[in-house]
């Protein structure tokens, strides 16, 4: 079964909207924790987060509390810098996804480099497995990156769907960018890694991504938290949930 992993950033980016900057530990509307729990009810099988290095939606004290709230699986999302992997080995998360990161970037637009920062990856890799968490590195669907992410140590990649949602709108570029997603899915699962996808993935390109073989879990952020704005959280968890359960791997 394709799982769901619900990405509550957004919930955070609203709220700091109208409270960033504001010192102390008494935060305002909406909460992250309390859409992680309902999201959660709602049958998500994950939640994600990423605590920035610019703090600019979730801060450390959602991570914390994030951490104590979710059930189900617990799923990280941070640069490989030294203060995130401290926070991450404190946190124990069930899965970290390793993510590039930009202070110019809206939101995370390539993929990691891993190839080009591989010993740099397999230490933090084994620290991981050392606390018993484990590692996803969010790629593009490249070859070359496929293969470094099998010698890395890390048991998941996750898939980069960005170009996909973005070409989506054109049958030709969409069929481009929907084959390069199964040949790296394909190559990863033949090097033995688990794999992940999203970004950019919404209620409208969803079921064109059935395409794609040995998929495990999506994880899907914006066009979730946008659409319970209309519909509540509950409701726009489980109409991608019904959406999902086409895929046949
Ligand atoms: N996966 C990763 C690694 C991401 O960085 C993001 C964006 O925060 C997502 C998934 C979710 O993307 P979206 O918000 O477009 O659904």
């Amino acid at each position: 079964m394709l799982k769901l992993g619900v990405n509550i950033d957004h919930v955070a980016t609203l709220r700091e909207a109208r409270y960033r900057g504001q010192q102390g530990q008494s935060r305002g509307e909406p909460s992250p924790v309390d859409a992680a729990i309902a999201a959660e009810a709602a049958g998500a099988h994950g939640i994600t987060a990423h605590l920035r290095e610019d703090r600019r939606h979730i801060l450390d004290a959602d991570i914390a509390a994030l951490r104590k709230a979710v059930n189900v699986r617990f799923n990280f999302e941070l640069a490989n810098t030294a203060e995130m992997v401290r926070i991450a080995l404190r946190t124990k998360p069930e899965i970290v996804c390793l993510v590039p990161e930009k202070r110019e970037e809206v939101t995370t637009e390539g993929g990691l480099d891993v190839a080009g920062q591989l010993p740099t990856l397999k230490r933090t890799c084994k620290k991981m497995a050392k606390a018993g968490i484990e590692v996803s590195l969010f790629i593009n669907p490249d070859a070359k990156q496929v293969d470094a992410s099998a010698r890395s140590g890390a048991q998941f990649i996750e898939l980069h769907t960005g170009q996909f949602g973005e070409h989506f709108g054109n049958a030709r570029t969409r069929q481009r960018e929907l084959n390069r997603l199964i040949a790296a899915a394909e190559h990863a699962h033949s090097l033995g890694l688990r794999v992940n996808a999203g970004h950019g993935l919404n209620y409208e390109n969803l079921t064109t991504l059935h395409a794609v073989p040995h998929l495990e879990e999506l994880n899907i952020g914006h066009c979730i938290i946008s659409h319970a704005v209309s519909v509540g959280l509950p409701r726009a968890v489980k109409e991608m949930l019904r959406l999902m359960k086409g895929y046949r791997g």
